[in-house]
């Protein structure tokens, strides 16, 4: 048995505990891993609420987390070319805030990446790069993502910008200089938007909302009236102003985590860390995810595969 965040109902942040399940083993084409951190996504409380009930493959009690890092510690069958000790990252297929977790879609953790920014990036790097292939981003581009200081909207801004586009984003104003200075030109959301952004750009080609507050109409109008230029990974009422929900029936996992690392190694990608919490301190990880106001990701810590309630 292992040590995970479970739980066993839906409900608020405090149904989160810590609970023994059997230990995974990995299948076909599955690793392993001892984890060292898991991030939070909104998805994950959105499940543990009850309002993502029909999460594919959902039972109770769920462990909960999608992303983590960790070392390599058991091998499937047909998975070449990865060993045991291994440091990894990707997608967990068995919950990531937990001890043990297996993984189908993950890549090498470089040397000098921490074990918090590796965790950060599955989900928000395979959805930004994406949402940015579905708008076809390109070098001409005058780009708007609309929370671009959440973790989709910063992966999101920072493909666009390695593709030589301009990124204009909409985040609170506290976030403004840090945005600057990963090349990311941002006005404050809320009443006059527009203005504040045509200011900044009279052309604008291409919109990704991450926010989904509501501004698909205002969108449409700033890229010229073409619903195809904008898309969405928040909006589910996007088809009212005929704009594309991705949804990530074609996941990318290897493309986006490649080109996050080797953007990373070039100094030009960064995933910036809100908050990190013992895993004893999960339901604390989740109500600041909740809060809806994270710059970056929340990480969960769970070191070494034992689980150490340890801020160090
Ligand atoms: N469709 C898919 O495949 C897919 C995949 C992943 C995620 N998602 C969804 O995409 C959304 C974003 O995910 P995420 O991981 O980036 O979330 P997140 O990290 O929790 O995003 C929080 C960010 O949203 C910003 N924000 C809050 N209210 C805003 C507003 N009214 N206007 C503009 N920005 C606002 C906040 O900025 P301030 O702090 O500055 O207020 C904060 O930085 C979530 O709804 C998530 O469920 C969808």
């Amino acid at each position: 048995m292992s040590l995970a965040l479970v739980f066993d109902d839906f409900g608020t942040p405090d149904v989160l505990h810590l609970g023994q399940v059997p230990t995974p083993q990995p299948g076909p084409g599955q690793v392993r891993i001892a984890v060292r951190s898991a991030s939070v996504n909104p998805v994950d409380w959105k499940i543990r609420s009850g309002a993502s009930r029909g999460f594919p493959g959902l039972s109770l009690p769920h462990v909960t987390g999608l992303d983590a890092s960790g070392v390599i510690d058991a091998i499937g069958a047909d998975v070449r070319g990865w060993a045991v000790g291994d440091e990894i990252f990707g997608q967990t297929v068995t919950g990531a805030a937990a001890e043990h977790a297996l993984l189908e879609n993950f890549a090498r953790k470089p040397a000098g990446m921490s074990w918090d920014t590796s965790a950060a990036l599955p989900s928000a790097v395979e959805t930004g790069l994406r949402a940015i292939d579905v708008l076809g981003v390109g070098p001409d581009d005058v780009l708007v993502v609309n929370g671009v200081a959440g973790g989709v909207g910063l992966a999101a801004a920072q493909f666009a910008l390695a593709r030589g586009a301009r990124v204009l984003g909409t985040a609170s104003q506290q976030r403004h200089d840090s945005l600057a200075a990963l090349g990311i030109e941002s006005v404050t959301y809320g009443e006059g938007l527009s203005e504040r952004l045509l200011a900044l750009s009279p052309s604008i080609s291409r919109a990704l909302d991450a926010a989904g507050n509501g501004i698909l109409p205002e969108l449409v109008e700033l890229v010229g009236g073409d619903s195809s230029h904008v898309v969405t990974v928040a909006d589910h009422r996007a088809a009212e102003s005929g704009v594309v929900f991705t949804a990530g029936q074609e996941r990318r996992y290897w493309e986006a985590f490649d080109r996050a690392v080797e953007l990373w190694s070039d100094g030009r990608f960064q995933m910036p860390i809100a908050q990190v919490f013992p895993v004893a301190d999960g339901a604390a990880a989740h109500a600041a995810s909740e809060s809806g106001h994270v710059f970056g990701k929340i990480v969960i810590r769970v070191t070494g595969g034992v689980v150490q309630p340890d801020r160090s």
